[in-house]
């Protein structure tokens, strides 16, 4: 566990944490990309294991944002994307001085639990936790009551968390969160339809390739649009988010597993036909794919996959299937890592000074 000491009192000193989120119904395609204004409604399921933790101080002696990354396969915003960061903390702060002061640089520690760019989304418990313990820093919130009696929401940290990277926006709040688009940019929002408790699910993480992904979500996103399989997929989503919602209200898990089966292989057909062909995963996706089907057509397993932007699926199951399909996984795929997961809470913060003279 990584943290930063305060020097005194004054500065802020806090920890961000934020889950990861998987999606169900995917935000892929934006219709104002520089506000990350997506095409359509998304669904995720937040995870309860993979997250990024944040810590935030102000400095006094520094006159630019320092942002440090943990060990450089595990960061939660690639140091690549340390401008970017930079960038939105500078936008961050002005929505910030709405309510209140938020002066100083600040001084930035940021590590994931788990590896980045594996198909775990990094970008949005990364944008969410920098969010979280930038406002905490500035403003000297010591937890999320304390921000509320500011006048900062859940619903603000999200929308705010959303211009870092637009999956961020469903990694504030817990459980199955969906993210609305609105008829405008300014009418989007996202917030927990079913809490964690309404419902746990396993979600096992197999990780085929850990390579970073050559194409990335942004570039990604703007290609979606060349496809002509796009206008199909538009027509259609509306349909499936509400059997979606159906299915996890009733906790129906062969219903919500197909539903998210054809939706994260109608995304990468997506891809797949855009003008400059993409594709996230190679075969030894498709086999595994292909057995995990083959398996459950012949009663052995219940799982039901969904892919995001990269080759590495997420497997939904009932909590007391995760040791049998973790052993025929092992079994039928020895050389590939599972990261166990399941349905967890929203975003923390913390402060650190509280922490370091005990009260
Ligand atoms: O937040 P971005 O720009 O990294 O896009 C995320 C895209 C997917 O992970 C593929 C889908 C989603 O809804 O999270």
């Amino acid at each position: 566990m990584v943290s930063i000491l305060p020097t005194s009192s004054a500065t802020g000193a806090c920890r961000a944490t934020a889950p990861s989120n998987i999606a169900l119904i995917k935000y892929w395609g934006k219709s104002d990309a520089s506000l990350n204004w997506p095409a359509n409604d998304s669904l995720s399921m937040t995870l309860s294991r993979a997250h990024t933790v944040t810590t935030a101080k102000k400095s006094q002696g520094m006159a630019a944002h320092r942002i440090a990354f943990g060990t450089s396969s595990d960061t939660a915003i690639p140091a690549r994307d340390n401008g970017k960061a930079q960038q939105y903390l500078e936008w961050l702060r002005t929505e910030v001085r709405t309510f209140g002061p938020a002066e100083g640089a600040l001084d930035i520690l940021t590590n994931n639990s788990f590896p980045s760019s594996c198909g775990i989304a990094s970008s949005a418990s990364g944008f969410a936790a920098l969010t979280l313990a930038a406002v905490g820093a500035w403003t000297g919130a010591k937890n999320m009551d304390q921000l509320k009696a500011l006048g900062i929401s859940t619903a603000h940290l999200s929308a705010w968390a959303r211009r870092g990277s637009g999956s961020a926006c469903r990694s504030i709040d817990g459980g199955f969160v969906r993210w609305t688009r609105g008829n405008s940019p300014e009418q989007q929002s996202a917030g927990t339809i079913f809490c964690d408790d309404h419902w746990q699910l396993a979600d096992l993480i197999v990780m085929i390739d850990r390579s970073a992904k050559k194409v990335s979500s942004t570039e990604g996103h703007a290609r979606t649009w060349t496809s002509p399989l796009m206008k199909m997929r538009m027509s259609g989503l509306s349909e499936r988010m509400k059997h979606v919602l159906e299915a996890i209200e009733s906790r129906d898990l062969e219903r919500l597993g197909t539903l998210i089966e054809t939706e994260a292989t109608e995304m990468h057909a997506v891809m797949m036909t855009a003008i400059q062909r993409t594709d996230y995963f190679g075969t030894p996706t498709i086999n595994f794919i292909s057995w995990l089907r083959n398996r459950r057509a012949a009663g052995n397993i219940e799982a039901w996959f969904t892919l995001d932007a990269g080759a590495n699926p997420h497997l939904l199951c009932h909590p007391q299937h995760v040791a049998h399909l973790r052993e025929q996984i092992i079994k039928n795929f020895p050389d590939y890592k599972i990261l166990e997961d399941q349905t967890g809470g929203g975003a923390k913060l913390e402060s650190l000074e509280e922490k370091s003279d005990g009260h």
